[in-house]
């Protein structure tokens, strides 16, 4: 009997799992029985973002911290896949920061290329799962969330991508219970419009309080104020922002802060560990090596224009490492992007009104990407 294998989970990773098998059997290699549960209609995980995030119309919760407007944080070229390159699926250099449908869309146009979405049992949940060390198999408990009905399913191997980003680290803070105004946690956010004229606190220091409070000023907030635990960002903020320590109590629609202590992050720290690690997992599967050092240096350049304009640094281009493919400028500036669409990001005019005076405004003339 060959080798069983349970997926759970057919977001980007599921996705990938299923695509690594696949290259293994185009390799020549006998590969196991495989099935893969996802309780969405689609996959995509984060990505497969729509309204029905938060609870579905089967009653299943379904957790995701994407929001409208969400515009990659990250060069593309930064989390390009080497056996499927940007360049090849759009046919042409798109944009360096692409929107959250766009890089769908990619994510999915390089699993689509094989035939692996027949191993995916869609609205199905994992339920429950039991290892018998005996027989050294895994028990796994399924619910068809279109029939209600239960089926238990017997692997060697379960392998489990359902997200890590899916439960909210909820704190507690003194006086929050009775804050006259909107308490929200970032999983829940689904977009900034209706934050125009409001007073912000974001309690965080990290990429949503970052994102979410620059939307927010894109948006129009009338102010924002970014409450750190560690370590404060410490961008060159608009105007309007302020970061200040952690917040210890709530008086009313009064915030309290405490004296914590403060540090300069240390950005370039992430992009090395991140390519040592990288490396070393690469080097254990047929996925095709690349640069990982001009990957490292591209994230360095990205947390330079971040320091140097955090409103402009998703105007910069960036070049492929995979293909060479230099990004395009996108047409209209972050600041001004008020349609986050697929058809608008590839497909039509500028929405600037001054698209003359981009290099200046965003500093292009100042910072040069690689
Ligand atoms: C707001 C936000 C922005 C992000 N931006 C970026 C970015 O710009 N670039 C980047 O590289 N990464 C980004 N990420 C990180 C993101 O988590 C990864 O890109 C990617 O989605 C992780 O894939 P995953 O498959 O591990 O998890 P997920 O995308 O979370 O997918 C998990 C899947 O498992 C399914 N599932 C969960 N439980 C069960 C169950 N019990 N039974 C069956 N199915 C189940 C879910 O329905 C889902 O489809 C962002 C994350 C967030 C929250
Ligand atoms: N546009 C985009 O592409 C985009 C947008 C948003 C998010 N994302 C992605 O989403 C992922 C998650 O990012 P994230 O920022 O949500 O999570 P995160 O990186 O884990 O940061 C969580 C933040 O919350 C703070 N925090 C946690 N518990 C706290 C407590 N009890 N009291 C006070 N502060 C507390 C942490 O403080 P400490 O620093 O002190 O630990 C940290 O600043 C990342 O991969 C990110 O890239 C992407």
């Amino acid at each position: 009997m060959s080798l069983r294998v349970g997926i759970i989970g057919a977001g980007p990773s599921g996705m990938a799992q299923l695509r690594a098998f696949e290259s293994a059997r185009k390799n020549g290699a006998q590969i196991p029985e495989i099935m893969c549960f996802e309780k969405q209609a689609d996959w995509g995980g984060q990505w497969n973002s729509s309204w029905h995030t938060g609870l579905d119309g089967h009653g299943e919760p379904v957790h995701s911290g994407m929001y409208r407007h969400l515009w990659s944080n990250g060069p593309k070229e930064c989390l390009e896949f080497s056996d499927y390159s940007f360049a090849e699926h759009f046919g042409r250099a798109i944009s360096s920061f692409p929107p959250r449908e766009v890089l769908f869309d990619y994510i999915k146009g390089r699993v689509e290329k094989s035939d692996v979405r027949k191993y995916v049992q869609f609205n199905t949940v994992a339920r429950h799962t039991s290892y018998n060390p005996a027989t050294e198999e895994f028990t796994l408990t399924v619910e068809d969330l279109t029939t209600g009905t239960t089926a238990d399913h017997v692997f060697d191997k379960l392998v489990v991508f359902n997200g890590h980003f899916s439960t909210p680290a909820v704190p507690e803070f003194g006086g929050v219970n009775t804050f006259p105004g909107e308490v929200l946690h970032a999983h829940d956010f689904r977009g900034a419009e209706r934050f125009s004229g409001k007073n912000m606190l974001m309690i965080g220091s990290s990429y949503s309080a970052e994102d979410i409070g620059m939307q927010a000023h894109q948006m129009g907030a009338a102010s924002l104020t970014f409450s750190y635990r560690r370590a404060p960002m410490g961008f060159d903020w608009p105007e309007n922002t302020v970061e200040r320590p952690l917040v210890t109590r709530f008086e009313g629609t009064t915030a309290h802060f405490s004296d914590g202590t403060q540090g300069d992050p240390d950005h370039n720290a992430e992009a090395d560990f991140q390519s040592d690690s990288l490396g070393e997992l690469i080097a254990a599967t047929d996925y095709p090596p690349f640069d990982l050092d001009a990957v490292s240096a591209l994230f360095k350049d990205w947390m330079h224009h971040k320091e140097t304009n955090i409103l402009g640094y998703r105007d910069m281009a960036h070049r492929s490492v995979i293909t060479g493919t230099m990004a395009t400028h996108h047409h209209t500036r972050w600041i001004n992007a008020m349609d986050d669409s697929l058809q608008r990001c590839l497909n039509a005019p500028s929405q600037d009104v001054d698209t003359g005076t981009l290099a200046a405004l965003t500093g292009l003339d100042q910072v040069h990407s690689k």
